[in-house]
């Protein structure tokens, strides 16, 4: 062992103590597997004075993270102070321009501008690792960028969001409320710090992004994600879609269609026989379909202190083996421009749940509306509502309907469910929600 490669840390939350815990925690087997000593030479956090449990005599304390980024100090920035704008892009693209390799943990960042910092690392043949940016300890990005290298990837699907994940659990299983989970999930440092970011789909959507370009060798673009949340599903959709054999699960989907590539986030029924549907609490899983490899599916813990630091480990040992390769896993003029699907083209199964006016002919006229579009269905449950008064403005009472529906084209549904609402017949929007067979 001859060398000794220098680390300057930016961001001692959570993850960046987990770094640090785990460096000297398991110090022989990393030195041994990196082939040298690492050295954590700086840090940089926004405060000094807390107390996180870890000695930092020693080292040096920067008080800005862009005069870390291009220490003499230090071989590899490692950046763990979040978000896609601000202090941690500067800090990231003055690393890149200053020769140091980078790891980030930073989803947003490279969701949003990776295409550029890739083409940075590029310039200055540093690496640019981000293994920590997507569910945690899963090694996806390597599975991904090497292990899966040779294979032309027709779908990648991830419970992508430890949050949602334990919320739609939870409420599952426990009959608890949304806001009630919520904030146990923060409590337990899963949530991002606004969690609108994770109930939202936004955290999964950054993942998405950056999987679907080392699936499918397309630039980044977080823009053309279709993006729905959480916040929308009820107890009663829960207790529906179990009833007739499926899970809800808030689903990243990138699919290779006829006419581009198809990344959506949203709410998914997931059938109880899937794998998927067994990933409960905070866990992650990711599924990967390639043409020889057939379908993969790997499972871990996608958030929290200790899984998350595996991750960035990994990528530093990656570097210190001098195994930098291109960040997005070509070189990023050999990209493809990212060729979007339109969505409503998509073609699939759906739950449909509807509140209608509980007076004659009405679920007759919806069953009409679906025929004219000629979609049929698979099963159809009516009962009275038990989470309303069952009283509608017109002094009725209300049927909640639920309805699967059989394989049909997304913009054939939207239309049915138009001229349903035109109708007159139902009291609120319909609620609908896509079935991934996919899985
Ligand atoms: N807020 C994220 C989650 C953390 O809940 O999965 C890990 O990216």
């Amino acid at each position: 062992m001859t060398h000794r490669l220098k680390l300057g840390i930016a961001g001692l939350g959570t993850v960046g103590v987990g770094v640090w815990k785990l460096l000297n925690e398991n110090r022989e087997r990393i030195f041994a597997n990196a082939g040298c000593e690492l050295e954590i030479t700086a840090v940089c956090a926004r405060n000094a004075d807390i107390d996180r449990g870890i000695d930092l005599k020693g080292v040096r304390w920067v008080d800005n993270a862009v005069e870390l980024a291009s220490s003499d100090d230090i071989d590899i920035f490692v950046e763990l102070i979040g978000g896609e704008e601000g202090i941690a892009r500067e800090a990231v693209e003055t690393a890149l321009a200053h020769g140091k390799h980078v790891v980030t943990a930073n989803k947003a960042l490279l969701a949003h501008h990776g295409n550029e910092l890739a083409a940075i690392a590029e310039k200055h043949n540093v690496a640019l690792n981000y293994e920590a940016a997507v569910a945690g300890a899963i090694p996806i990005v390597k599975s991904l960028r090497e292990g899966l290298a040779g294979n032309n990837v027709s779908s990648v699907v991830g419970i992508l969001n430890g949050t949602c994940n334990y919320i739609l659990t939870k409420m599952a299983s426990e009959g608890r409320e949304f806001a009630d989970v919520l904030s146990d999930a923060q409590k337990m440092g899963y949530a991002e710090a606004d969690p609108t970011f994770d109930i939202g789909g936004h955290d999964t959507a950054h993942k998405l992004a950056i999987l679907t370009c080392l699936a499918f060798g397309s630039r980044i673009d977080f823009n053309s994600i279709y993006l729905e949340g959480i916040e929308a599903i009820t107890q009663a959709d829960l207790k529906a879609v179990h009833e007739l054999g499926y899970c809800i699960k808030l689903l990243g989907v990138a699919i290779r269609t006829d006419s581009g590539i198809e990344q959506r986030v949203h709410p998914s029924l997931v059938p109880l026989t899937s794998p998927l549907a067994a990933i409960d609490g905070a866990f992650n899983a990711v599924a990967v379909e390639g043409n020889y490899s057939g379908k993969i599916i790997l499972q871990g813990a996608g958030a929290g202190q200790k899984p998350t630091a595996s991750a960035v480990i990994a990528d530093i040992i990656d570097i210190a083996r001098v195994n930098a390769l291109y960040p997005l896993g070509r070189e990023v003029a050999k990209l493809a421009p990212y060729q979007r699907a339109r969505m409503r083209a998509h073609e699939g199964g759906y739950y449909v749940g509807l509140a209608v006016h509980d007076r004659p002919g009405a679920v007759a006229a919806i069953a009409k509306r679906f025929g004219e579009q000629e979609i049929s269905l698979e099963s159809i449950i009516q009962r009275g509502t038990d989470t309303q008064s069952g009283e509608d403005a017109e002094g009725g009472g209300q049927q909640s309907v639920v309805l699967i529906i059989h394989e049909t084209a997304e913009a054939a549904l939207r239309e049915a469910l138009a001229s349903i609402e035109a109708d007159g017949h139902i009291a609120d929007r319909p609620r609908m929600i896509r079935i991934e067979k996919t899985i």
